[in-house]
Formats: structure tokens, sequence, C-alpha cells
């Protein structure tokens, strides 16, 4: 709203809850962000304390996200409380017609919490049909369970709820719990409930999300290393990295004192190192929770499939574990309820976002249809993500970039789908907009004109150019030239902004060296991304 905006245009709203902040707004208790409050905030909106990263509590992001809607005065736009009940397009006014409902949606419980799920549906409840041009579909990704059907789960006569379900720890107390899933859901949880639960397990059918911790040893956030140095590198390079990285780390926390911290570095690095996966392959677990609760308070990991009998679990190795709860952080899925009748194929792009043109534009929508929010950076953060393509997407409706034809958007998008399947080969299959967070990035930003030019920076401002490769990925390098140049603003943030941890740097620059030396030497497979 606020690019669209910017440029001149009217953008309108819809959101069912009766706040912004969609997740956060409904989210369990003690949800804090796996992403630093750097990683995580736009680049248009500064609370100044990018000197001092955290993680924000679902509250304090929220005020960020309101604080960020009052700045661009885009609340006027927005209706609450209303839900999309249908989109059509009307070929005769070439107008997209929106049936809402008002006054849906639920009430806050907490001051920021809407819990209750929406009121049943009246069929006589008045609708409301508005039209526009163009169509942004924003819906989340995190909001329809998938729930799987468990092997035996007709025979097993205990609790079996799914991540949505949950909203506090407390309720377990006593008993004992199986999580099935190893996401950021499922580490968050684990750990929450291992505090009371008399005994919790945690399945993992193959590899967890690549493990890191949100903060070091030395209490600095993890994603400072989320830098460009790492990620320049060649996808060839990245499980090197990530196994050199596990190793140095692994060996570091068990020279230093047996602490519960050092203990759980270590057990991070040995789980990783077993499923041998790097941030380059693998969706991340950027809380080691989990881990946490494996090595502080007993849980057990059990790293194979499993049927459910009356009271327990029997894993295929025939170990077992007695559950009163199974609760299955399986993650979600992409549904779009306003679109399935009207335009099944638009929803199949939304269940596939790898088909549609830079994981935004419906490729025969040609600009008017575009989803947001559906490429989910494997390390990195889904906000900025969101403000890139947001960006691309006013210039575009602007006319200020044209996009390719249909035909050759179709062509582009399967050529980088291949890319994505063939990197994230373990998670493709199933996580369908997973992406890498620089190469996508940096490739909208291609299109905008808005790349970094680093060589120029590196000759001409040394220390920018240091901040902009060592520290966090931020959105303000795509600041520095183009259609959203602020450089005085961008520069004042760098200025702040901490960097990675000399270890992590320096592996990842001697394999970045590496890379362009290889790459010279006309071996193209090492060619370093954008560096
Ligand atoms: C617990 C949790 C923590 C997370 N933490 C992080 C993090 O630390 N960093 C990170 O990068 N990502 C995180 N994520 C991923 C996260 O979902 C996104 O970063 C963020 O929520 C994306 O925003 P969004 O607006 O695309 O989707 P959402 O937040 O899901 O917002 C979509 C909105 O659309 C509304 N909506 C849907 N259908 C309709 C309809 N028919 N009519 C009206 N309104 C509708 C929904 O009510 C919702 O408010 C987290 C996810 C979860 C579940
Ligand atoms: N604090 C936070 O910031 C926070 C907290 C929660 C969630 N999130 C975000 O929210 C999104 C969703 O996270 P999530 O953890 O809910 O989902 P997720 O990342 O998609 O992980 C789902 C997990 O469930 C497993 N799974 C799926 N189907 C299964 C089945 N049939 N049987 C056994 N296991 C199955 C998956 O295993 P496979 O990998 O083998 O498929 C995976 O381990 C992510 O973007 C995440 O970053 C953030």
């Amino acid at each position: 709203m606020k690019e669209l905006t910017a440029l001149g245009h009217t953008a309108t709203a819809f959101e069912l809850l009766p706040v912004i902040g969609g997740v956060y707004a409904k989210s369990y208790d003690n949800t804090y962000l796996t992403t630093s409050s750097l990683l995580t905030a736009f680049s248009d909106y500064s609370q100044g304390c990018e000197d001092k990263p955290k993680f924000w509590s679902d509250v304090e992001y929220l005020e960020y996200l309101n604080g960020y809607a009052d700045k661009y005065g885009l609340k006027k736009n927005i209706h609450l409380k209303t839900q999309v009940e249908k989109v059509k397009k009307c070929y005769k006014s070439n107008k997209w017609i929106v049936t809402v409902k008002h006054n849906r949606g639920t009430p806050t419980i907490k001051p920021h919490r809407c819990y209750a799920t929406p009121p049943p549906e009246d069929p006589n409840e008045p609708e409301t049909v508005y039209t526009f041009d163009c169509l942004a579909i924003a819906t989340g990704t995190n909001n329809f369970a998938s729930l799987p059907k468990f092997e035996g789960q007709d025979n097993y006569k205990g609790k079996l709820i799914h991540t949505e379900e949950y909203k506090n720890a407390e309720v377990f107390k006593g008993q004992t719990v199986l999580l099935v899933g190893a996401g950021e859901s499922g580490s968050d949880i684990c750990n929450e409930i291992s505090k009371f639960a008399t005994k919790v397990g945690m399945v993992c059918r193959g590899k967890h999300g690549h493990l890191i911790p949100r903060t070091q040893s030395d209490g600095r956030v993890t994603d400072l290393n989320t830098n460009r140095c790492r990620y320049s590198n060649p996808y060839v390079f990245g499980d090197w990295i990530g196994w050199t990285n596990q190793l140095a780390k692994r060996w570091i926390a068990s020279m230093g004192p047996q602490t519960d911290e050092n203990k759980i570095l270590k057990k991070i690095g040995e789980y990783n190192m077993e499923q041998g996966t790097s941030a380059f392959s693998k969706f991340g677990c950027k809380n080691a929770g989990f881990v946490e609760a494996v090595v502080t308070r007993g849980a057990e990991l059990f790293r194979t499939n499993f049927r459910l009998e009356a009271d327990r679990a029997v894993f295929t190795d025939g170990s077992t574990f007695q559950c009163d709860v199974v609760l299955a952080c399986t993650g979600y899925k992409n549904i779009f309820p306003p679109l399935e009748h009207s335009h099944p194929e638009i929803a199949a792009f939304g269940q596939n976002p790898r088909l549609l043109f830079k994981q935004i534009f419906v490729p025969e929508w040609e600009g008017e249809v575009a989803f947001f929010g559906f490429s989910r950076p494997a390390f990195g953060s889904v906000p900025p993500t969101v403000e890139m393509q947001s960006r691309l997407y006013a210039q575009i409706v602007s006319g200020l970039i044209k996009l390719p034809s249909a035909c050759e958007m179709e062509k582009i998008a399967l050529r980088d789908k291949e890319n994505w399947e063939f990197r994230f080969g373990y998670d493709a299959a199933r996580v369908k907009g997973l992406v890498d967070f620089q190469v996508y990035c940096d490739d909208l930003a291609g299109m905008m004109g808005a790349l970094p030019p680093l060589r120029k920076i590196f000759f001409e401002k040394p220390k920018l150019w240091f901040k902009i490769m060592f520290g966090p990925f931020t959105m303000h390098q795509y600041r520095l030239v183009g259609p959203y140049a602020n450089p005085e603003v961008a520069a004042k943030v760098y200025e702040k902004q901490p960097v990675g941890d000399l270890l992590e740097c320096s592996i990842t620059l001697c394999f970045l060296v590496t890379a362009k030396i290889l790459s010279l030497l006309g071996f193209s497979m090492f060619n370093p991304n954008y560096f």
C-alpha cells in the first residue's frame, strides 16, 4: 500500500482481523521473532535502534508495524474485520470485482491478540462489492493448517492438535506430549512445553530445519552473519561453508566451560552435521528451542517415522513414546477461498508460487494480479522480501518498468523454478516458495536498477562496503542507487549496524575469495553471486 500510494495510486486493503499484524496478532504466548530487528525491519522505517539489534516479541513487532502504518497514513485505507469472500474479473468493465463482508473477524482477547475463531458465516449478512484495476494477494502462508493423517491415527485415544490451536504451554502441565515436525514452530513450542510437561518428545521424519541459535554465546544476534559475504558464495560451496562453520563452532563450544549454553551450541553443530545441511540448501530453524529442551530438560528427539497406537507412538526402530497429546507442528498450506471457484487457475499459482514470474506476477495477467509474501527465504526474513516485491510491483503498475511478455515470463518462471528446486532438493517438494534471500532480492533489485555498485563503493566508501558485505543483509543496500535511492538515510543506518562475527566472516570470506579466483580462471560453476 505504501509503495503504491507513494506513486499516486489508491490502494485499499481488506483484513479479517480487528487489528493489523497478521500472524503476530494471533500467535502463541511468548512469540519471539526468529529474525532480528535488523533483518526484519523495512528500510523506509527505522526506530533508530540499529546499533542494538534484538528479537522483537510479537507485541513489539506489532508496535513496529503500527508505527509504519501511521507514518505512511495507511490505516485509513485498511478495512479491518472485513473478509474477502469472492474475487472475480469482470471482462465487460475490465475490473476486478471484490465481494466482502464487513464487521466479521474476532474480538481481541488480550490487548493485541485475536485468539477466537471468526463467528460462523451468516448467509444473510450483507455483502459489499468493490471494484479495482489490479489485485494484490497478501493473505499469508501460515493461516491454514496442514494437518496430515498419521499412520494409526484412528486408534489413537489421546488428543491430537495442530500448531494453530496451541496458545499456551501451561495447559500441558503434567502431560506427556509428542511434537511432530521440526521447523520453527516445533522448535519454539517444544522448548516452551518442556518447561511444564512431564515428558516431551519431538519427531523429525527427515531433516530438521538447519539450526542456528537466535543469539551467539557473546549475546549478539546470530543473523548478523546472514550477510552478503556468506551468500555471495556460489551454491557449490554452500555445504562446505556450513560444514566448516559447524565444525569450528562445535569445537569452540567443546573447548569452553561445559555450561548449558555451550552444550546446546555443541549439540546444534552435531545435529546439523548429522544431517549434512547448510544455510544454502535447507530452510532455517533459527531458534534452537528444541535443542535446549533436549539438553537441559531431557526432551527426546526421534529421527524416524512412527505410527500411532492407543496411547503411544511406535517408531520404526521399535522404540515407543507414551503420549497424552500429539501436537502436529507440520506447517501450513496455501489456500485461497475467495478465488477457488471464480479463478481456480490463479489460486493454483498461489499454491505453487514458483510458477509465478519472480514468485509475484501471474504471467497471463501481466501485472494485474500479483502475490506478495509467498517467497520464503531459507535464511533471512519475509517482510523485507515483501518490501522488494512491493517496490518492483509499484514500478510496474506505474508503467516505469515493463514486464516481459506472458510467454517470456512463463519461461523465466520455469527456469527459476528448476533452479530453486535444485538448490532446495529436500524441502522443494513441500515448501514451494523457498528462495535464497540474497539471490532473490538481488534479482528483484536488478530489475529495478537498484543493485548496490559494490566495486565503486569499495573504492570510494570502503567503510560502507565493509558494512554491506559483513553486516546483516538489510534492504538499505538497495537504496543507494536506483528509483528508491536515499543514500544519506542508508549510510546513517549502516554506520550504526554491527557486523557479523570474526570467525564466520573469515570462513565465508576465504571461500568467497577462492570462488572468485576459480571463476576468474574460467570455472564458471564457482561464479560468485554478484561479487
Ligand atoms: C509464529 C510465527 C512467527 C514468525 N516469525 C517470523 C520471523 O521472525 N521472521 C520472518 O521473516 N517471518 C516470520 N514468520 C513468517 C510470517 O508468517 C511472516 O513473516 C509474516 O506474517 C508475513 O506477513 P504476511 O502479511 O504475508 O502474512 P500474514 O501475517 O499471514 O497476514 C495475512 C493476513 O491476511 C488476512 N486474510 C487472509 N485471508 C483473508 C480474507 N479472505 N479476507 C480478509 N483477510 C484475509 C489474514 O487475516 C492475515 O492477517 C512467522 C510466522 C509465524 C507463524
Ligand atoms: N518464532 C518464530 O519466528 C517462528 C515460529 C514459528 C514459525 N515461524 C515461521 O512460520 C513458518 C511455518 O513454520 P512451521 O514450523 O510451522 O512449519 P515448517 O517450517 O513448514 O515445518 C514443518 C515441519 O513439519 C514437518 N512435517 C510436515 N508434514 C509432516 C508429516 N506429514 N509428517 C511428519 N512431519 C511433517 C516438516 O518436515 P519436512 O521438512 O520433512 O517436510 C517440518 O519439519 C515458517 O516460515 C517459520 O519460519 C516462525
